[in-house]
């Protein structure tokens, strides 16, 4: 058996939405110690430029590799690895898995050739996405909708209020009018939206996520790189972020149903 690799692995993104890759995360890799970081001095990433995003997620790989010695970095936000990625692994030697919206599973699977895509505003611009779109959805009609706002109202640990019901209403409307049977969640902080959003777009609209794909290539990654931690116990999660600890922590607490207790991070 390979030596035990007991070193942890860098999870981030601009806020808590990354704790819905986390939790996938968990489950696959139990015995792994994690690190994540929420990046909310800077939320939203959504409305940044690209320049702005590779500073930022180069700062924040910098600062894993040098101050936790991580082995391996999961990039837990859409808008960072359709921006970023390509800087991050050239400036950087570790494995490092980023999150795009899982466009090609819907193409694949819908029956009414409609689909519909919600993600940041920037996302939805992307080179990225187009190229998704491009490569993955022949013949399938596409509805890619920007929304601005909604990572907010889920950084606030508001899920279900008439403030969240107004903007969904908004940004799913064009998509509840079509034919669409399956609608893309491009963004981290959306499936702790889920319920809300399934209760708008009816049964017959299955909501699709990348997390479980990116947990299934994180652990594929894990083996391929002998990086597996033996440990017989479960694994350690660290918490930090650039913003309020306290305030993260309350949030984080909700969403996971299990009390998070965050360290402020100094970059
Ligand atoms: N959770 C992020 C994503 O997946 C971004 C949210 C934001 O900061 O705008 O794109």
């Amino acid at each position: 058996m390979p030596k035990s690799d007991d070193r942890p692995i860098g999870v981030f993104d601009s806020g808590v939405g990354g704790l819905s890759i986390l939790i996938e995360l968990k489950k696959l890799l139990p015995h792994e110690n994690f690190v994540f970081l929420a990046d909310q001095k800077y939320v939203p990433y959504g409305e940044k430029t690209k320049k702005e995003l590779v500073n930022l997620c180069v700062n924040i790989t910098d600062y894993f590799v040098k101050k936790h010695d991580i082995k391996m970095m999961v990039v837990a936000c859409n808008t960072a690895t359709c921006y970023s990625i390509k800087e991050l692994r050239q400036n950087f030697k570790i494995p490092i898995v980023g999150t795009e919206p899982a466009v090609k599973p819907a193409a694949q699977n819908t029956r009414t050739g409609v689909i519909g895509i919600i993600s940041t505003p920037a996302t939805s611009k992307s080179k990225t996405i187009k190229r998704l779109i491009t490569d993955f959805t022949h013949g399938t009609e596409v509805i890619n909708i920007g929304c601005q706002n909604l990572e907010n109202v889920v950084e606030e640990g508001d899920l279900s209020s008439s403030k969240v019901k107004v903007l969904l209403n908004k940004y799913l409307k064009e998509i509840k009018n079509s034919k669409a049977d399956r609608l893309v969640l491009g963004c981290t902080h959306y499936p702790f939206l889920r319920k809300t959003i399934q209760a708008m777009v009816g049964p017959k609209v299955k909501l699709i996520d990348s997390g479980k794909a990116i947990a299934k290539h994180a652990k594929s990654l894990v083996t391929k790189n002998l990086f597996k931690n033996n440990q017989v116990g479960m694994g350690k999660t660290t918490h930090f972020t650039t913003g309020n600890a306290q305030r993260f922590s309350k949030v984080a607490s909700k969403l996971l149903g299990a009390k998070v207790v965050a360290f402020q991070a100094k970059l």
